[in-house]
């Protein structure tokens, strides 16, 4: 019987979360269909668009992942550098293995760039977290959505936006299945474990995990760490939300490096604020969900929060995940300094309820996409 060959792609800190659920689907398939089907071969390509131990290696050993079969080293750089270079070097990649899949996940730099070499040798790719659209072409990761979607061949959605999204934008139904939620796969799975974590400890933050009375924050998109007057505006907002209740910060190297840079760091941070490095997966996780509120512009973290029913608060204009508005306990507030603190008092006194838990998010993704790959491939 010949084997199916995989490619699965990861190439940042948030692809980490998504490819581990789907890497323990492929063995559980292999596992229970062994000589009943054809078997499933996966070989996981880190393109090395994260290289921090604290933005990649950590999270491979907290989601249990075994270490890349081929990395490609490519760094950071401008946006045409980094695709580029992954596009290059994975195009040799498929030449070498002749996968007979790829799969790639999420919207970042190497999500496409691997997504456009396959296509390009007529292999098919599938998609998982297709459809999602902010309809901001500002964002790179727009731009990553819109393009990875139109060139692939099986596009796995989280919510029902998405496939109405795809289909607004003509591709054909039989390619998209709707399939709920890979990122909820992981963190159903290492909650139990994660509340294990000593970070509270660590931070000092014991005696404030019940009554909920911390506030957690990462920021990372350009439009609101790369200009330094919209950053010194927003650490002034959680300087002033610092004096209330403490903030944690677990501040992304771009973000490290710009407020280092700009000289922010001394006035702007008021006595409650903390920055630190960036967390692993299971601290993070601790963290955020003994939290009374989360400020974030991360696209996985208002669906976490949506899951953990912890208030978020998303400093962005637009979101690509409405669901998590509708239907979980997140709250579009912008970066302006006043709308922050005024959006952030209001969630502290008042809380925000989750309307529902969204369809599919229920810890089982991963068995879908791969039974649908099974099935129909
Ligand atoms: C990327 C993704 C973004 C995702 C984010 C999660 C794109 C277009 N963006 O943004 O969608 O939400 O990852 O973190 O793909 N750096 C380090 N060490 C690292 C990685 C990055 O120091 O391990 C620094 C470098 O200075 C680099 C900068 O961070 O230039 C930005 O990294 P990059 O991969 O270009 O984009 P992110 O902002 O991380």
């Amino acid at each position: 019987m010949t084997r199916r060959k995989i490619i699965l792609v990861a190439g940042a800190r948030p692809n980490f979360m998504k490819v581990a659920p789907i890497v323990r689907a492929f063995d559980e398939y292999s596992r229970t269909r062994r000589g009943k089907s054809r078997p499933l071969d996966y070989l996981l390509v880190h393109t090395g668009q994260h290289y921090d131990a604290s933005m990649s290696q950590i999270f491979f050993d907290d989601l249990g992942l075994p270490p890349p079969d081929i990395h490609l080293g490519v760094g950071s750089g401008t946006h045409a550098e980094q695709t580029g270079k992954v596009l290059i070097a994975f195009e040799k990649v498929c030449l070498r293995e002749k996968p007979d899949l790829v799969v790639v996940v999420g919207d970042v730099n190497s999500t496409l760039a691997c997504a456009l070499a396959s296509t390009k040798l007529e292999i098919p790719v599938a998609h998982i977290e297709a459809g999602l659209r902010s309809f901001d072409r500002s964002m790179p990761e727009e731009i990553n959505r819109i393009l990875t979607d139109q060139i692939s061949d099986y596009l796995f959605t989280t919510c029902s936006d998405a496939d109405r999204n795809l289909v607004r934008e003509g591709v054909p139904k039989r390619k998209i299945h709707f399939v709920g939620n890979v990122m909820v796969d992981s963190l159903l799975r290492h909650i139990h474990l994660a509340a294990k974590s000593d970070i509270l400890e660590r931070l000092g933050l014991k005696d404030r995990e019940t009554p909920k009375k911390y506030a957690v924050v990462t920021l990372h998109r350009p439009s609101n760490v790369d200009d330094p007057k919209t950053l010194k505006g927003i650490l002034g907002a959680l300087g002033r939300i610092g004096r209330e209740i403490p903030v944690v910060f677990p501040a992304h190297p771009r973000t490290a490096k710009h407020i280092e840079e700009f000289e922010l760091k001394t006035p702007a941070a008021g006595d409650g604020l903390r920055i630190t490095a960036p967390l692993s997966y299971l601290d993070f996780l601790c963290l955020m969900s003994k939290a009374a509120l989360v400020l974030t512009d991360s696209g996985g973290i208002q669906e976490e929060t949506t899951i953990l029913g912890i208030p978020c608060l998303t400093l962005r204009e637009n979101t690509e995940r409405a669901i998590t508005i509708r239907e979980g306990t997140n709250v579009l507030v912008g970066s302006d300094r006043e709308r922050i603190v005024a959006a952030a008092h209001h969630a502290l006194e008042k809380g925000i309820r989750r309307k529902k838990i969204p369809l599919y998010w229920d810890g089982k993704a991963a068995t879908r996409i791969v039974k649908v790959l099974a099935e129909m491939w």
